[in-house]
């Protein structure tokens, strides 16, 4: 099958078509991905932002069907439309058991270390355990969410990743409520969905800030009330709250100067979400007199505090009862050729999300 292989971190991809996946073993699915969204993420994984072993196939945003079940998987059948969950939990390690499944590592470690291609004699890893961009991928049974037939394939790849830890860091992070007030730092795929989040839980203010003009046209088209750069942003906070701030600041960037905006326009007492993946080697300078005096929290959001197997459905239901735009945020359609064009137009004023299609039989 054909496959996008990284060989060494910032390179560009090889396709190749002499790649095979590995697997369905015991308690696993193979899946032919038909939709692979591109998250910020595997850029970072691609440049050394996030760890990554190489030779890799990068992509962990998909939906597609299920093509084979390994022994002891009696609830999936070839044909079945899923959705990958990049983040499956094992049910048994301290965290799964505290009942914070978002933050289980058992099977991203498993996919640093255990190899799910081969492209000619050469294994090669899957980001996360994935590897979406590629025709077919084999995650654990766990790693993927059932789906209804009916729903497009694109719609589905992006309630995999973007969708669900952007609408999750407001709907199950922050936990928003009905009158409160929200800015999202950086409006790509995560943070648009961030914005219709705070849009379907009811804010009554949400403010994008993003550094690419176009981006702000975007964000209004999304429930955005106030869109503005970084450098406007103090002006519209005297402006729209006399200058206390929003209950919510969500910085889907995460680096140091967006970390200190998000800080800085959350009012006393609010709370900063931390929903884009920084780097390990930044550090972000706050005093201790802040920290105490001025009563703010800093929360993280991985994967939006998700459970996939219960918020993936749901937000398909409030994607069919008109409450979330996702065919909205495909903003193009590609293939896996273009996969390095994908990766190289993120942040670019007319992308919201690129989605890779593979119609292939
Ligand atoms: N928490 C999680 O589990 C999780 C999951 C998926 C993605 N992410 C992370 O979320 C972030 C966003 O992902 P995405 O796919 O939406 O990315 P994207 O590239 O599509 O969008 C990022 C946006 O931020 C804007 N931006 C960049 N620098 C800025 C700055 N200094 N101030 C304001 N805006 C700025 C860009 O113009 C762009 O519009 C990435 O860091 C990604 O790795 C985290
Ligand atoms: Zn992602
Ligand atoms: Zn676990």
């Amino acid at each position: 099958m054909r496959a996008a292989v990284l060989h060494d971190l910032g390179e560009k991809l090889d396709i190749r078509d002499d790649v095979t996946v590995l697997g369905p073993g015991p308690g696993e699915v193979r899946l032919r991905v038909r939709a692979a969204g591109v998250c910020h993420s595997d850029q970072s994984a691609r440049d050394g932002g996030l760890p990554q072993p190489v030779p890799a196939v990068l992509g962990h945003e998909a939906a597609g069907d299920v093509l084979e079940v390994g022994a002891g998987v009696d609830d999936l059948a070839p044909g079945d439309r899923v959705i990958v969950n990049w983040m499956p939990s094992c049910g048994t390690c301290a965290e799964c058991l505290r009942g914070e499944p978002f933050l289980c590592m058992t099977h991203v470690l498993t996919g640093y270390v255990m190899p799910r291609f081969m492209a000619g004699d050469l294994p090669v890893f899957g980001m996360a355990g994935c590897g979406a961009f590629a025709e077919e991928m084999v995650v654990p049974r766990i790693g993927v969410v059932p789906i209804d037939a009916d729903v497009p394939y694109e719609v589905a790849a992006l309630v995999g990743c973007g969708v669900m830890t952007g609408v999750g860091a407001v709907v199950n992070t922050a936990q928003l409520r009905p009158g409160d007030t929200a800015v999202v730092i950086g409006c790509g795929g995560v943070g648009i969905s961030a914005i219709q989040g705070a849009r379907l839980s009811g804010a009554t203010l949400i403010v994008a800030v993003d550094t690419v003009p176009a981006k702000l046209d975007v964000a209004r088209r999304f429930g955005a009330t106030h869109a503005v750069t970084p450098d406007q942003l103090g002006d519209l906070v005297t402006e729209v709250t006399a200058g206390e701030g929003f209950d919510y600041a969500f910085d889907v960037v995460a680096l140091p100067q967006t970390l200190r905006t998000a800080w800085n326009a959350a009012r006393r007492g609010g709370t900063i979400v931390v929903v884009g993946a920084g780097r390990a080697e930044h550090q972000v300078e706050f005093n201790p007199f802040e920290l105490l005096f001025e009563g703010k929290r800093i929360i993280p959001s991985l994967y939006g505090s998700a459970h996939p197997p219960r918020d993936f459905p749901r937000l398909i239901a409030l994607w069919r009862a008109g409450r979330l735009d996702l065919e909205g945020m495909v903003s193009h359609r590609l293939r896996l050729e273009e996969v390095d064009d994908a990766l190289a137009a993120l942040g670019r004023g007319d992308v919201i999300r690129q989605v890779i299609i593979n119609d292939g039989a």
